[in-house]
């Protein structure tokens, strides 16, 4: 394509170039927004309007990035998390719609007036603990990563809220929290199955490894940290992980073994058993 084109044209030529993608017009669009700093929402009254050549540069070669699989949320840098726009990198797992399940849940057990400890576990862009400390000004979260680099963007996105009530720490999981005891622990963990073949033709292949990678079936990093957890949790309080589809009977034991009760797992809104949760006495 030479000299300048039409919106609509554009797009058409965008989503064939991404016709393996399954949302190829939307990523059309989000990257045509992202290019012309418009809102997506101007296409659809606008889509006569001409785009110039040096944008119809910029938009193909990030097309042409996308078609091989890279992930629209890294070539724009950002991604929606509950109605909040984060920054995201290559060192950050971009946040999925189903971690909003887990957000919600953990909301359902922090009174609004009450000012609970939360402690956010593997906080990566910061998504969960932003989406709490916005919704519970009065409690105060900590957002621990091991990845110092994530922290960085977790810290900026914070910032950007002008939130005073969270803390970031790096920690390798509890190790740098010895003494710390929280009412919530929430969790989005590294759970998929370490044999995924996803790791090497999916488009899970740009996101950093140590974030998805949960050893044998899944289960290693959420072995380890359910009975890490009890010296961690104030009586009553709540552990809350989410998990893989299938995963919901083995964490569902796990917590029995560990002596956890109100065990209760949560559907996302795609139907799929996503968060579990229980707390201690
Ligand atoms: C599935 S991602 C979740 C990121 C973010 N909470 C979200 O939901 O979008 C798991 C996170 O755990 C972090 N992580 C992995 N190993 C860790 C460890 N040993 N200690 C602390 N965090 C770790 C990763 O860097 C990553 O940010």
């Amino acid at each position: 394509m030479t000299g300048p084109a039409r919106i609509r044209d554009l797009l058409v030529h965008a989503q064939q170039q991404l016709n393996d993608s399954d949302s190829a017009r939307l990523d059309a669009e989000i990257l045509l927004a992202f290019v012309m700093r418009v809102p997506r929402e101007t296409f659809y009254a606008h889509p006569e309007d001409m785009v110039a050549a040096d944008q119809i540069c910029d938009y193909l070669s990030l097309v042409s990035r996308r078609a091989s699989g890279y992930p629209v949320a890294y070539l724009t840098g950002q991604k929606e998390f509950w109605s909040t726009e984060l920054t995201v990198n290559q060192h950050t797992l971009i946040p999925r719609p189903e971690t909003e399940c887990l957000v919600e849940t953990s909301l359902e057990l922090i009174p609004e007036q009450a000012g609970l400890d939360i402690l956010d576990l593997g906080t990566g862009s910061g998504a969960i603990a932003i989406a709490i400390a916005k919704e519970r000004p009065g409690s105060q979260v900590t957002a621990v990563d091991v990845v110092a680099e994530s922290l960085t963007v977790a810290q900026a996105n914070a910032s950007r809220q002008r939130l005073s009530n969270i803390r970031f720490l790096q920690s390798d999981w509890f190790s740098d929290l010895p003494h710390a005891v929280f009412d919530i622990i929430v969790c989005n963990p590294p759970y998929v199955d370490t044999r995924y073949r996803g790791f090497t033709d999916g488009d899970i292949r740009f996101e950093p490894r140590i974030a998805l990678d949960g050893g044998h079936l899944g289960l290693t990093i959420i072995n380890h940290l359910v009975p890490a957890s009890i010296r961690h949790l104030k009586p009553g309080g709540y552990l809350l992980l989410e998990h893989g589809y299938d995963q919901a009977p083995s964490i569902q034991h796990l917590f029995k073994l560990n002596n956890y009760r109100n065990i209760r797992t949560r559907c996302d809104y795609a139907g799929q058993e996503r968060v579990s949760y229980a707390c201690l006495s």
